[in-house]
């Protein structure tokens, strides 16, 4: 560490690092708008001037930009000299010429980092009396709002969206002193990030869309810690709601997870919970019912019946655990489709089993050698995708630290690296967004992807077995073998288990780091916790071994052929549901249960990397919602350490869960977590309309954190940081005061606990079972999945602004017999399903596509594909 003086006293700071990341890292106060922490410096804003001073005799300094000047040893610095801090403030006058001042009226205010820098800079009276410069404001989809007027010219936008996201559709257009900050022309946003720009402008230009259909100022809405429930990846948000509506997500850091950045889905597919498709009653029959009865006849359904239960990948380990319990180890079954339950056992083997590192996000953005083996992790895994954009820069900054260029200086290490990027390689069946980095890609059939695989870590090592040399196979293994930190990534998309132990032979042959990507956002819990198979649970109920079925939070037509369902469901004589939102499974339930979702109750998921995160409810549910737990738990569990208590005792695979965040009887300074912020307002009239006195607010007998504003107001466990605001810091740029140093871990620890870390080497062996080369049918086509950030995911499609981005239904095919919109007949699996055709000559011959999550149809599959007369 360095030391720096800051108005003649001494501070530690990192030396690698430029003077506004050490000052804020040190708690100072020193305003800024173009730097971020993710995107380094460019000197664009002069908000961050300071004086530095030669040495201690100096009294005239000189002004500098702190976030362009490192913080060497012995560098002497004011913040506070009169004539930097008038500088600063005319900076910031200059800036808001032609800002409106309609704070009233901002989506942003109140929560605004260019109010918070005005404050800090005490730029306080408006002195300019002339014309504003105006602009016109664009339509940019159902999810960014855009008022340009707001703008203050820092190219933080741009900055984010093209070199940082690798978006194209957004840019600054210029003329003289006009600088407008959008697209073309008026048009949804295309980047699959673009929500980070609701976080990344420091002002109200961008603002979320969705929460103006129901707004709600920062200070009014009650936060809670939750976890993403969109995909694998288990990015950690804060979700705010009031007057029980949820009312946005916000990016919740976490360090070694989703850093500053959530994907689209996964900031904006929250509006499902607000669904009028939800679930709020009880229905025994299609009739509403009482809470009391419908757990009365779920009882006798249980005593009387011969029961078994079906778990959920989306659902929480304590949801799948507490209908484990109820039912039985025996009886109860994981809900996941029976080849994608093989295979993702088949992965978690090789995770605990091998000496393969499962790395987290933050790691995947340092790795310098990338090979992507059958996955488009930009629709599967969208926040993995931005990881690996990031890790293509890793090899070209060598460049600049030849140079001397530190890293944070972005504009000097652009210019340096021209575009550079370093090794990533893409085998899939399709075209992907990453291809456009990609150093090579390689197009083909899932068993030539494996053979692919396999030939690669036979170039690596020769002692791994390859039925065949694919000329690309030695690039890839020399850009893998010469890389300080290779990265393999593969996972299920494909559903090839010779893919999976192909990415495993590579990885071993590398010595490389492991990344597979998993369908929901805990089939890797619900694979930890086991259960016996779909197809078994059919088979008990048609055997007649079983006559009562309790299903949870799982939509069966996505997972077996729909006619298979179909009979499950008509042979069981009593079908329970629990779910959150109506689904075919629901409708045809004779009872369901209305599940509680991910912002109605508390619970545990576990990530692809491993990683069991909890989430907390941010309100207590409405009517009769609960959580799936609560219906399902016996009498003497009274509250949620209770169901991981009993959890850890039973499944000892699972007892580090507990860890995941503290536990209820967790106090700071002897107080709960306040989940409202300490500036709510309205409270006391929030239900006047029913009593003039203020209620007293609710128990939650399951954390640490209540229902109310009153707590501690200091810094809380990392797990249950329900939002970021400091003194100050109105922003969610607040969380500088929570990170021990800028962009590092936060001072509250780490939140969620992994569950498996690589085993030591133990003459670990190479898999050998390579498939035949892909062999095309007269007639026939293999029909693979094709997944959509806005569509393959069941849940986030019933939110209104991602159900309008999301795919129609189509089948893509490379063929010339057919002009693009063609209907065809897509015969398969005993299904005929009628689409219009997508051309695509990327798909190897042989191979069509249809969207992922077709009801009632498991991927790959051959099929017929005929034209419609
Ligand atoms: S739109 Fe926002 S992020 Fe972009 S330049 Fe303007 S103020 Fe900065
Ligand atoms: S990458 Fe996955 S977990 Fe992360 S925000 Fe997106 S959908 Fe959610
Ligand atoms: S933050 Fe330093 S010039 Fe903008």
């Amino acid at each position: 560490m360095a030391i720096v003086y800051v108005d003649k006293k001494p501070y530690q700071m990192n030396p690698d690092e430029n003077l506004l990341h050490g000052c804020l890292s040190q708690g100072l106060k020193l305003p800024y708008f173009c730097w971020h922490p993710a995107l380094g410096s460019v000197g664009a804003c002069r908000q961050c001037a300071v004086k530095q001073f030669k040495d201690e005799h100096d009294e005239h300094g000189k002004i500098v930009m702190s976030c362009l000047t490192p913080a060497k040893e012995g560098t002497r610095i004011s913040i506070d000299d009169p004539e930097v801090a008038a500088f600063r403030s005319a900076i910031i006058e200059g800036l808001m010429l032609n800002h409106p001042h309609d704070c009233a009226v901002c989506d942003e205010g109140g929560e605004c980092h260019l109010q918070d820098m005005t404050v800090m800079t005490g730029h306080d009276y408006r002195r300019y009396e002339f014309d504003k410069r105006t602009f016109r404001n664009q339509n940019l989809g159902p999810l960014v709002n855009h008022e340009m007027n707001r703008c203050i010219q820092c190219y933080r936008c741009v900055r984010y969206y093209r070199d940082y996201a690798g978006g194209d559709d957004l840019n600054a257009f210029a003329m003289r002193n006009t600088v407008f900050f959008g697209r073309h022309e008026d048009g949804a946003l295309e980047n699959e990030f673009s929500g980070n720009l609701v976080e990344i402008c420091p002002t109200g230009v961008f603002t979320d869309k969705t929460l103006k259909r129901h707004y709600a100022r920062k200070w009014d809405q009650q936060f809670a810690p939750s976890v993403c429930v969109h995909c694998a990846l288990g990015c950690n948000i804060d979700s705010g709601e009031r007057y029980g509506t949820l009312r946005r997500v916000v990016n919740r850091y976490n360090h070694e997870v989703n850093g500053y950045f959530l994907c689209d889905r996964g900031r904006f597919g929250y509006e499902f919970v607000n669904s009028d498709r939800r679930f709020l009653y009880p229905l025994l029959k299609g009739q509403l019912t009482s809470a009391v009865q419908a757990r009365f006849h779920l009882t006798e359904s249980v005593t009387n019946g011969r029961v078994i239960g079906i778990g959920s990948p989306r659902a929480s380990l304590e949801a799948n655990f507490a209908l484990r319990n109820l039912v039985g180890p025996q009886c109860f079954h994981s809900g996941m489709a029976d080849g994608e339950a093989k295979l993702v056992g088949r992965m978690l083997d090789i995770l605990r089993q091998g000496s393969m590192r499962t790395p987290t996000v933050c790691e995947i953005e340092d790795c310098d050698a990338v090979f992507i083996l059958g996955e488009d992790i930009t629709n599967v895994a969208p926040r993995m995708a931005l990881a690996v954009r990031q890790s293509v820069r890793q090899q070209p900054m060598e460049i600049a630290d030849e140079l001397k260029i530190p890293l944070w200086m972005d504009y000097g290490v652009r210019d340096a690296m021209q575009n550079a990027k370093g090794p990533l390689y893409i085998a899939t069946p399709y075209r992907t967004r990453l291809d456009e980095i990609a150093t090579a890609t390689f197009r083909a059939a899932p068993d030539d992807l494996a053979r692919l695989g396999f030939a690669v870590a036979h170039a690596l090592d020769s002692s791994s077995p390859s039925a065949e040399d694919f000329p690309l196979a030695g690039e890839i293994a020399h850009a893998l073998k010469a890389a300080k930190k290779p990265l393999v990534i593969s996972g299920t998309s494909c559903a090839s288990e010779p893919m999976i132990q192909a990415a495993a032979n590579v990885a071993m042959a590398a010595h490389a780091a492991l990344s597979f990507t998993a369908p929901e956002c805990n089939t890797v819990g619900a694979t930890l916790m086991g259960g016996n198979s779909l197809s078994a649970a059919f088979q008990a109920v048609q055997d007649g071994q079983a006559d009562t079925v309790i299903i949870l939070e799982n939509d069966l037509y996505r997972r077996a052929p729909a006619a298979e369902v179909d009979s499950f469901l008509e042979t069981a004589a009593h079908v329970i549901v629990l779910d959150h939102l109506s689904n075919p499974t629901a409708e045809k339930a004779e009872l369901v249960l209305p599940a509680g979702t991910f912002a109605e109750s508390d619970g545990t998921l576990v990530s692809s990397e491993g990683r069991a995160q909890r989430f907390f409810q941010v309100f207590v549910p409405r009517n009769d919602v609960s959580a799936s737990w609560r219906w399902l738990k016996p009498d003497h569990w009274h509250n949620l350490d209770d169901v991981l208590g009993a959890m850890a005792t039973a499944l000892p695979q699972l007892a580090p869960v507990r860890y995941a965040a503290p536990s209820a009887s967790f106090r700071l300074a002897g107080a709960k977590i306040p989940r409202s912020p300490h500036r709510e307002s309205g409270r006391t009239a929030m239900l006047v309309n029913i009593d003039v006195s203020e209620p007293k607010p609710p128990d939650d007998p399951d954390s640490a954190l209540s229902f109310s504003m009153e707590g501690t107001p200091d810094k809380p466990p990392a797990a249950l940081i329900p939002f970021f605001w400091s003194p100050g810091w109105n922003s969610i740029q607040a969380v500088n005061t929570y990170q021990k140093e800028i962009g590092g871990p936060l001072r509250g620890g780490h939140a969620g606990v992994r569950l498996f870390e690589p085993a030591p080497v133990n003459g670990q062996c190479y898999f050998n079972a390579i498939p035949p080369a892909f062999a095309p049918r007269e007639g026939e086509w293999l029909l693979v999945p094709m997944f959509h950030i806005f569509g393959s995911d069941e849940l986030s499609l019933s939110a209104p602004g991602i159900a309008e981005l999301a795919a129609k239904p189509f089948v893509a095919m490379n063929t010339t017999d057919l002009p693009e919109g063609a209907e065809v007949d897509v015969i398969c699996a005993g299904t005929t399903l009628r689409l219009p055709v997508r051309l695509r000559p990327d798909l190897p011959p042989g191979v069509a596509s249809l969207p992922a999550g077709v009801a009632g149809i498991t991927l790959p599959i051959w099929g017929k594909i005929a034209r419609t007369t």
